[in-house]
């Protein structure tokens, strides 16, 4: 499948999802309270969620269920895939260190894997690539150890890690994804914009502390119906919001960016 993507390039994109597992509400809770969470719902919300994607542009691969891991949709979390190399990571929660081999089978032969090991850990959703520079959050599941394995691997492709501190909250990308060519959505009660120089700063709505986590595709910004004010916001400026309702996943303390990898073809 191909797109039309920024500046009259032509890209096709692979966006890899899991199935929602049965055992979601068991998942890992760091930030929030644990509340009831309706599986059939979820279900429903991914499948839209997964055509969004495809309206974006991408060929939805689904990986199979994984009954074991409450987490497992969160794919996010399992590689980190680059032009060049894919890092399969080894997740800060221990819980979640079954979800990583599959990824990494669905994997081989689209690239080269390299896997971060003991004692590193390191979590996708702490990984923001902006161009050449992958800004890593230095959280309580990406160590310094993960993060010194990161930067090893990637060194070699023309990629520098950046660790940046965090507060607050779960991932980097719970606290800034991008969300254009030249701009970056940012909670700044969780992350320090002067991290991210050369890229302009929307602020979320003060009111909506988890509005920072989008997903970019082309031109397209997939995005939570649960933070409408930063949305509005973000139409305002021209973005292409497209809404998704992701109530139950993020009663799961997992956003939208969470629940894909998209890489070129
Ligand atoms: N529940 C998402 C995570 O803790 O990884």
């Amino acid at each position: 499948m191909t797109l039309q993507a920024c500046k009259g390039t032509t890209i096709a994109r692979i966006a890899i999802t899991r199935a929602v597992s049965r055992a979601l509400e068991h998942c890992e809770l760091t930030h929030l309270a644990r509340r009831p969470i309706d599986l059939a719902l979820a279900r429903r919300q991914h499948a839209a969620y997964e055509q969004a994607l495809r309206d974006a542009g991408c060929e939805v691969r689904q990986l199979a269920e994984q009954p074991d891991h409450p987490d497992s949709v969160f794919v996010e979390d399992t590689v980190i895939v680059l032009d060049e190399v894919a890092v399969i990571t080894r997740p800060g929660a221990a819980s979640r260190r079954g979800e990583t081999p599959s990824m990494a089978a669905a994997l081989n032969g689209l690239r080269e894997l390299v896997h971060i090991e003991a004692p590193g850990t390191l979590d996708g959703g702490d990984v923001l690539r902006l161009d050449r520079t992958l800004y890593v959050g230095a959280s309580a599941r990406s160590n310094a150890a993960g993060i010194t394995q990161l930067a090893r691997s990637v060194a070699p492709f023309g990629y520098r890690v950046e660790s940046v501190p965090l507060r607050d909250c779960l991932h980097l990308k719970s606290a800034v994804t991008r969300i254009s060519v030249d701009r970056v959505l940012l909670n700044p009660a969780w992350v320090e914009a002067r991290h991210f120089p050369g890229f302009d700063v929307v602020p979320v709505d003060p009111s909506e502390p988890h509005a920072a986590n989008a997903v970019l595709v082309g031109e397209a910004v997939i995005y939570a119906v649960s933070c409408p004010r930063t949305a509005e916001a973000l139409r305002k400026t021209g973005i292409d919001v497209r809404s998704v309702d992701m109530s139950e996943t993020e009663k799961a303390e997992g956003g939208v960016t969470c629940c894909s990898v998209i890489f070129s073809a």
